[in-house]
């Protein structure tokens, strides 16, 4: 039986039981009112605000630029597009990380002015204090291990983690951290599928995985990506469902053609 199907409302409960019942989770990254419109009229479980932002929406190299406001703004026009899906947004580069005052000021700061369901955080032990003392707020944190982007100068390029015993082992670590403190999730990114399908095993909160394989509790992509706007990034894991980067510069060149030429608007479309 299928757990999500009868449910208005997605919540961290729900996801708990869908992990239980063996029912794969769905999560898409969205930024703005109309893309979110359409991914939650979808049926998505989780739309997370990502600080992916940062690249899709700003053009930045990486995730770090992107502001505590900008993404109160993306959350807040996602929250308003949503009927049924969880909003889980991304706290950005530099608004928790190293003081746990501060960490909570910023979660807060998300949940009453962009109207979010959670948040989301990069790291593992390192970061335990400031996630505890946002929970201690009522306040549901999404961990996130493996590839974590804030980190990019640290790792120094995007390329697999914890292909190594050491870093699987510490990652494993973490993921239970992160559990006992109590995240109601967590995302793997870019591991391997074996360490991300024991991790799914060994934890008993909802394992959302991108670039992790398939023996994880659901999937996360971004949007931009997967519907192929971005033309420019074609990871092993992206599976591309449009190619709207090459549909939409027909478009754009059809309604350059049609006013250069006169041919739009026509009689229909005026006045
Ligand atoms: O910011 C983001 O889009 C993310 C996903 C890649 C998980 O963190």
């Amino acid at each position: 039986m299928s757990v999500h199907k009868n449910v208005k409302k997605v919540t961290t409960h729900v996801l708990q039981e869908m992990k239980h019942a063996g029912e794969k989770i769905t999560m898409l990254t969205g930024y703005d009112f109309s893309m979110a419109r359409i991914i939650d009229t979808a049926g998505i479980d989780v739309i997370l605000v990502g600080d992916s932002a940062s690249n899709v929406m700003s053009g930045h190299e990486t995730t770090l630029p992107i502001t505590l406001n900008e993404m109160i703004y993306h959350a807040s026009s996602v929250v308003r597009a949503v009927d049924r899906a969880l909003v889980v947004v991304d706290m950005p580069f530099g608004s928790y990380q190293g003081n746990s005052k501060e960490a909570l000021s910023s979660a807060i700061r998300i949940m009453k002015e962009s109207g979010g369901h959670a948040v989301k955080m990069e790291g593992g032990q390192e970061i335990l204090e400031s996630i505890s003392r946002i929970l201690t707020a009522g306040i549901p944190v999404m961990g996130h291990l493996g590839l974590t982007p804030q980190s990019i100068y640290k790792f120094g390029t995007y390329v697999v983690r914890a292909k190594e015993q050491d870093e699987a082992s510490r990652l494993i670590e973490d993921a239970k951290a992160l559990e006992d403190v109590g995240c109601f999730a967590i995302v793997l990114e870019k591991i391997p599928a074996e360490l991300a399908a024991q991790v799914a095993k060994e934890v008993n909160i909802p394992i959302i995985g991108i670039g992790a394989g398939v023996g994880v509790d659901g999937q996360v992509l971004v949007v931009h990506d997967m519907l192929g706007i971005n033309n420019e990034f074609n990871p092993r894991f992206l599976r591309k469902y449009h190619n709207l980067y090459q549909e939409m510069l027909v478009s754009f060149h059809r309604y350059i053609e049609d006013v250069k030429t006169g041919d739009f608007p026509n009689q229909d479309e005026s006045y």
